[in-house]
């Protein structure tokens, strides 16, 4: 392992001045507290290695380690032999390092491999084949690195993946069928990156996702295609994009939402029969809905979206927030007042409304 600090010399080798049996000692002393050295825990199923500054970190670890985490050291790469010995490893936690690749053959040894954390480390791509004995890998973490071109090849070999999360890079666009693999893919998080659309195709594979996290991309539309392979979505978060125009048949597909985020958008309207699906009266969407922060027109377009929000006016995020920004003569006023406003009169008016 190797560290971008001036004092590091000689990358593969962070103690030179010790010899492999003094370190290994080293890091097993550990179970005394101190400082300078690895917390090693040891239970009947294997060891739990967990590694932080001010310890250094280490190059050899006890065979039957299940969990090690190396984090925090700002170590820049980490030689392809790194987990040799640890055959049973089940976690691999590397966050908050600087790594900027990793080799091809790094995860061959540790085909029981069921979480890598790899967080806040500077990754702008995978070497492809990284995950082809990964078989049991379920958790994959990626959040805070620099990927920008994703390729599906970088990802192939995963066959148990659960959670996939890609949040917090410069992703821009993603490549078609990404996720055709992924038959028990539950949670995808791609908030926080730069994707201005997603290819149609991005869902189908999972076989039920429960979690979409979208927030903090550039997203400008969404279409009747992207969600409709996956019925049994729970929440969707597309806060903080730049969506302006959702399909009416949008969420047709989805029958089982307890959650979405659609606030800090640029949505002045929505199309009628878009919430059909959603809520009340079909189910409560139990975790509620928050549409906030976004330039609505409040005139006779939206009366489709007036009736939805009367019936579940009770899971409403940020009402004083929902506001109209137009028409002028509206301006300011709370969403939920005008739509009161409007479906309240008689219902024969409130069959045709009149502007
Ligand atoms: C793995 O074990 C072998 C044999 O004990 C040793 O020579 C080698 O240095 C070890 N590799 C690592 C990365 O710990
Ligand atoms: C890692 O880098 C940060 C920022 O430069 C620095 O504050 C920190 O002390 C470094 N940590 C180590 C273990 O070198
Ligand atoms: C999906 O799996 C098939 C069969 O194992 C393989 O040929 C294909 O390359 C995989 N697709 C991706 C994107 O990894
Ligand atoms: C919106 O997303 C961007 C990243 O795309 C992020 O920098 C910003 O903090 C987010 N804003 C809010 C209010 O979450
Ligand atoms: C929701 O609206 C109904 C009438 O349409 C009203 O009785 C109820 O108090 C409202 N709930 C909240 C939390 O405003």
């Amino acid at each position: 392992m190797s560290r971008s600090t001036e004092q590091d010399q000689s990358p593969g080798d962070l103690v030179p001045h010790l010899s492999s049996a003094l370190r290994l000692m080293l890091l097993l002393a550990a179970v005394t507290p101190s400082l300078k050295a690895c917390l090693v825990r040891h239970s009947v199923n294997g060891n739990s290695v967990a590694c932080h500054p001010p310890a250094q970190p280490p190059s050899h670890f006890p065979a039957d380690t299940l969990y090690l985490a190396v984090e925090f050291f700002n170590l820049t790469q980490l030689p392809a032999d790194t987990l040799q010995n640890v055959s049973h490893l089940q976690e691999l936690h590397l966050s908050s390092n600087r790594l900027e690749m990793l080799a091809a053959e790094f995860l061959l040894p540790v085909p029981q491999l069921q979480v890598l954390d790899l967080t806040g480390n500077a990754l702008a791509g995978l070497p492809p084949g990284l995950f082809r004995a990964s078989r049991a890998l379920h958790t994959l973490v990626l959040k805070g690195n620099r990927l920008r071109d994703l390729k599906a090849e970088w990802l192939s070999g995963l066959k148990a993946l659960a959670y996939l999360d890609l949040s917090g890079n410069r992703l821009w666009t993603l490549p078609p069928r990404l996720l055709a693999n992924f038959t028990a893919l539950l949670i995808l998080d791609l908030s926080d990156n730069q994707l201005e659309s997603l290819p149609d195709d991005l869902l189908q594979g999972p076989l039920r996702l429960d979690r979409l996290h979208l927030e903090g991309n550039r997203l400008r539309t969404l279409d009747k295609e992207l969600l409709a392979p996956q019925p049994g979505l729970r929440y969707l978060f597309m806060q903080n994009n730049s969506l302006a125009t959702v399909a009416a048949g949008a969420f047709e597909g989805l029958r089982e939402l307890d959650m979405l985020d659609l606030s800090d958008n640029s949505l002045s309207s929505v199309p009628a029969g878009l919430w059909a699906s959603l809520g009340q009266p079909a189910r409560a969407m139990k975790e509620g809905f928050d549409i906030s922060r976004n330039p609505w027109v409040c005139d006779k377009n939206l009366d489709d979206l007036y009736h939805w929000l009367l019936a579940n006016n009770d899971t409403m995020f940020s009402r004083k927030e929902t506001l109209c920004a137009g028409p002028e003569a509206l301006k300011g006023r709370l969403l939920l007042e005008v739509a009161r406003g409007q479906m309240g009169r008689t219902p024969h008016l409130a069959k045709s409304p009149i502007f």
